[in-house]
C-alpha cells in the first residue's frame, strides 16, 4: 500500500499576525513543525478555503484528502467480498484485515507475542467488550478515576451487576490530577476477590491532563489488572506498548486520522484476555456451535470477540491511516500542538476586563508539563458572573469556530472541576425520575453546568488559535446581557 503522505518542500508560513513572531519567540520549537503547515495546504485545503476554525480534535481527527483517494482506489481497483470465506475475494479481503491488524500492533509497538488488536465499532465498542467480559464476582473491585469518560464509567453497571464493588478515586482541582494518596489507598485496599481492574485515560477528554502512565505498574504490583484508555491521548502523542503494558488499551481511528469512522480497537493483553468470559456467541466468534449438540466453541484470539461480520472494507483504510500518522510523525504533531496549546493556555488565562477580572478560567493544568492539546474553560462577564457555554458555543459558531461544549460524557472530570458536589446532584436527581438534560441545566442552574472545549491536533495551525484567542478577546468587557 502506498504511503499517504510525501510533503517536502517549500514551507509556508502563517504570518497573516502580527502576534506570530510573538508566538515563535516564546516556542521556537513551532519552526520545527512546519511540515505541517505544507501537508494542510496540500491535503487538508477544504479547511481553509472553507474558512474552517477546527478546534474539536478531541472530539473527532481530520482525515487527509489522500487518504481518502487512497482508500477508494483501493477499493475502486478491486473486488473485495466478505472475509469469513476462502473465494478469491475474499481472500483478497481476509489479507487486508490481516494487515491492518498487524498494522496497529506494529504502530503501537506491541508485540504479537503479548498483545491481541481487537477490531470494534469504537472505544465505546472496546470498552464494552471488556465490561461485559471481564470475570467480576463478588470480592471484587471496579476502580476508576473520576475523570473518565461515561463509556468507561458504563462498565461500573456490569460490575455492580456481578457483585463486585465500585470505587471512584477522585482527581483534584484546580490541575484535575489524580489525588495520589487517594489512589495508593485504593490501590493497597485488601481485595477478597481475584478480578480487580483499575482503569484510567491515558489522557482526560477533559482537561487534557496526561495522567501518569506508571500507575499501571503500580496498580501491577499490587494484583489489578489495568484498562488504559487511549481515546484522547493517541492521537497526538506515542503510546508505546514495549514500554508499559496495560491490560487493556482502548481507542477510535477516527480520532487519530478522521477517517473511517465506525473502527475502533481493543489492544488485549493475551495473559489477561484468558480469563475474559464472552457473555454469548455470533457469527464470527465461534469455531464451532451446535444447534441440537447445544454447545459452542469460541474462536482464540481476537476473532471470538468480533461479533458477526467485520466492517471490513473500512480496515485498509485503518493502515493508510496509520501510515499517515507515521509519515507525519508523531514528534512533530506532538510538538506542534505542544506550542499552540501552551501560546493559547497563556493568552487566554492572561485576558482580563478592564476592571481587573478574568474572562477566562481554566479547568486544569496551566503548563504544559503532563498535559495534551485538550483545554475545557469558562468564559465570565465583566461582573464574574459565568456566560452560559452553549452561549459561547452560538457565538463561535457564528465565525465558524467548532469547538464543544458541555461535559463532553466526562461528567466526573466536570463535576468536580465546576463545583458540583454529590449532594446537589442527589437532590437534584431525586426530584425528576425522567431528565433530560435542560432539566439538568435548571437543576444546578447557579453554577454552571458544563464547560467549553477547545482542542487541537494533527494539522493545527498558529491562525487557528490566534483567532480563537480574538474571538475571546470580544467577551472582554461584556455583561451578560450585551451576549
Ligand atoms: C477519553 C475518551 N474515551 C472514550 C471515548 C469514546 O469514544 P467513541 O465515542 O469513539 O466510542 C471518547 C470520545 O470522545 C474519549 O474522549
Amino acid at each position: 500500500m502506498p504511503k499517504t503522505s510525501n510533503f517536502s518542500g517549500v514551507v509556508p508560513t502563517p504570518k497573516n499576525n502580527d502576534s506570530f513572531e510573538e508566538f515563535i519567540s516564546s516556542f521556537p520549537e513551532y519552526l520545527k513543525t512546519e511540515s505541517i503547515d505544507q501537508l494542510r495546504q496540500q491535503e487538508y485545503g477544504r479547511l481553509d478555503r472553507l474558512g474552517h476554525v477546527y478546534l474539536d480534535y478531541t472530539g473527532g481527527g481530520l482525515y487527509s484528502e489522500k487518504q481518502i483517494e487512497h482508500h477508494t482506489n483501493l477499493l475502486v481497483e478491486n473486488v473485495f467480498g466478505n472475509p469469513h470465506s476462502t473465494n478469491p475475494t475474499s481472500r483478497a479481503m481476509t489479507d487486508l484485515v490481516i494487515t491492518a491488524r498487524d498494522r496497529v500492533l506494529e504502530f503501537f509497538n506491541a508485540s504479537p507475542e503479548e498483545y491481541v488488536c481487537i477490531f470494534t465499532q469504537n472505544a465505546s465498542g472496546a470498552l464494552k467488550l471488556v465490561g461485559e467480559s471481564y470475570p467480576f464476582g463478588h470480592g471484587d473491585t471496579y476502580l476508576l478515576t473520576f475523570d473518565n469518560h461515561n463509556s468507561v464509567n458504563g462498565i461500573r453497571e456490569f460490575a455492580r451487576s456481578k457483585g463486585a464493588t465500585v470505587h471512584y478515586t477522585p482527581v483534584l482541582p484546580p490541575e484535575m490530577r489524580m489525588d495520589e494518596e487517594k489512589l495508593v489507598n485504593f490501590l493497597d485496599f485488601k481485595k477478597t476477590g481475584g478480578n480487580n481492574l483499575f482503569a484510567f485515560p491515558a489522557q482526560s477528554n477533559f482537561s487534557g491532563v496526561q495522567h501518569s502512565l506508571d500507575w499501571i505498574e503500580k496498580a501491577h504490583e499490587r494484583g489489578w489488572d489495568v484498562l488504559l484508555d487511549g481515546a484522547a491521548f493517541t492521537p497526538t502523542n506515542r503510546l508505546d506498548l514495549s514500554k508499559v503494558h496495560p491490560d487493556f488499551v482502548t481507542l477510535s481511528f477516527y480520532k487519530l486520522f478522521g477517517y473511517p469512522t465506525g473502527v475502533g480497537a481493543l489492544i488485549a493483553r493475551k495473559s489477561v484476555m484468558s480469563k475474559l468470559h464472552r457473555p454469548w456467541f455470533a457469527g464470527g466468534t465461534i469455531s464451532v456451535a451446535s444447534v441440537q449438540g447445544d454447545t459452542y466453541y469460541l474462536h482464540k484470539g481476537a476473532e471470538g470477540f468480533e461479533d458477526g461480520t467485520l466492517n471490513y472494507l473500512s480496515l485498509p483504510a485503518v493502515t493508510i491511516g496509520l501510515d499517515h500518522i507515521s509519515a507525519v510523525g508523531y514528534e512533530t504533531i506532538h510538538t506542534r500542538v505542544q506550542c499552540l496549546t501552551g501560546w493559547l493556555l497563556d493568552k487566554l488565562g492572561g485576558l482580563r476586563h478592564s476592571n481587573g477580572n478574568p474572562v477566562v478560567k481554566i479547568y486544569g493544568p496551566l503548563e504544559m508539563k503532563d498535559r495534551g492539546g485538550t483545554i475545557a474553560c469558562n468564559f465570565f462577564d465583566k461582573s464574574g458572573h459565568f456566560i452560559d457555554h452553549m452561549l459561547v458555543e452560538t457565538q463561535a459558531n457564528k465565525q465558524n469556530i467548532s469547538i464543544r461544549t458541555g461535559c463532553f460524557c466526562n461528567p466526573g472530570g466536570g463535576e468536580l472541576a465546576l463545583g458540583i458536589s454529590a449532594d446537589e446532584l442527589t437532590s437534584c436527581f431525586a426530584l425528576r425520575p425522567n431528565m433530560e438534560y435542560n432539566d439538568f441545566r435548571q437543576c444546578i442552574d447557579d453554577k454552571s453546568n458544563g464547560a467549553v472545549r477547545i482542542s487541537v491536533g494533527l494539522v493545527s495551525n498558529f491562525n487557528d488559535v490566534s483567532k480563537f484567542y480574538d474571538f475571546a478577546a470580544e467577551f472582554v468587557d461584556k455583561d451578560g446581557s450585551q451576549i
